[in-house]
């Protein structure tokens, strides 16, 4: 198979509930060995996209292909992609061992082929001591590994996980995310990553797609969208912090239109620059978050030293782009920070 070839591609796809548009027109190719994240609020239509790939859900429109073969009309069993979903729907009457060989056994492999591919497959994922276990009597982060393992053994030609953390405690799920990165890199193998969690992806994917109203509002990387958000709405969604915004002349200069979008860390608390007064203030360790007004303009700085609400600051952005209608048009209107 050439590398060219999208391993998963959608073209035009379109998914309505009743009238309920849910997806409109969704364009996507995946790549080979590439880490693609959807990322999108509750209710964006991720899972419906999922569905739709997998073959739960027909799309209303568009054409779904899987290596260059279209499979629009296909049922779900003959699409060759492995599912992890959110819940992880293992077999509870089953042992760790008997679910992961569970899609070899319907496939009608030997016992002893299916021990070739089982026991490799549990070693890799540092479950082999729990192999004879019920997966009723094992922990989150197990149950996650072993829905992996399940889908790691069919070989398919794409990874679909739908948000796979979620059922974890946040301790545990920070390591789930090293692992399932490291996992990635070991398998060299395309994975289409679904989570309205941006800090699952953020380090793992090679490229997000913000779903919003049922469009991609952008496919960048995560930096890409972190720094030059393509509209506000992502610049707010995206980041620890939302973007903030101000009239581009009161930042750049008289006569600029539209918006200057900044992040927090661009701006700078110094003696000349924007008047601002600080409405509120936080401290968390040794970082103290101001939350400043300027006009009707609301932002945050963040600044080495607490300032008493009332009080008035100073600061500079340092660094800026460009908005007019909630649209990027400039990156760097004001210069880049050294990187
Ligand atoms: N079978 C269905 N019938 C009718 N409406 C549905 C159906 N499935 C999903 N929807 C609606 O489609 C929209 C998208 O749902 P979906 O489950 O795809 O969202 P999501 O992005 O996965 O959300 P979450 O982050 O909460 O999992 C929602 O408004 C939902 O109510
Ligand atoms: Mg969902």
């Amino acid at each position: 198979m050439p590398d060219n070839v999208p391993r998963l591609e959608l073209q035009g796809v379109s998914k309505k509930f009743g009238k309920t548009s849910v997806l409109d027109r969704i364009d996507l190719k995946v790549m080979e060995n590439e880490f693609f994240a959807i990322l999108g609020p509750s209710g964006s239509g991720k899972s419906t996209l999922l569905r739709t790939v997998i073959g739960i859900e027909r799309p209303d429109e568009g054409k779904i292909l899987i290596n260059g073969k279209d499979v629009t009309d296909l049922p779900a069993n003959k699409r060759n992609l492995s599912v992890v979903f959110q819940s992880y729907a293992l077999y509870p009457n089953m042992t760790v061992y008997q679910n992961i060989a569970f899609p070899l056994k319907m496939r009608h492999l030997t016992p002893e082929a299916i021990k070739k591919r089982v026991l490799p497959t549990a070693e890799r994922l540092g479950i082999t001591d729990i192999l004879q276990k019920n997966v009723t009597k094992i922990s989150g982060g197990q149950k996650q590994r072993t829905a992996l393992a399940r889908a790691l053994v069919r070989e398919p030609a794409i990874f679909l996980l739908d948000e796979p953390l979620s059922n974890l405690d946040a301790r545990v799920r920070f390591r789930a995310r090293e692992e399932l990165r490291s996992l990635q890199v070991g398998l060299r193998q395309s994975f289409v990553y679904v989570t309205h969690d941006q800090f699952e992806v953020s380090n793992i994917a090679n490229r997000v797609a913000v779903l919003h109203n049922g469009k991609f509002e952008q496919i960048s990387s995560f930096k890409e969208l972190y720094e030059y958000p393509e509209t506000k709405w992502v610049g707010d969604f995206i980041g620890n912090y939302p973007m903030n915004f101000l009239p581009a002349s009161m930042v750049a200069g008289d006569g600029t239109e539209g918006e200057a979008g900044f992040r927090t860390e661009w701006i700078e608390v110094s003696d000349s620059g924007i008047d601002c007064e600080v409405q509120s203030g936080e401290t968390v360790g040794d970082i103290n978050f101001l939350y400043c007004v300027k006009d009707d303009s609301h932002f945050i700085v963040k600044h080495d030293r607490y300032v008493e609400p009332g009080s008035r600051l100073k600061c500079s952005v340092g660094r800026c782009n460009l908005y007019v209608d909630g649209k990027l048009v400039k990156k760097d209107i004001l210069g880049q920070q050294q990187r």
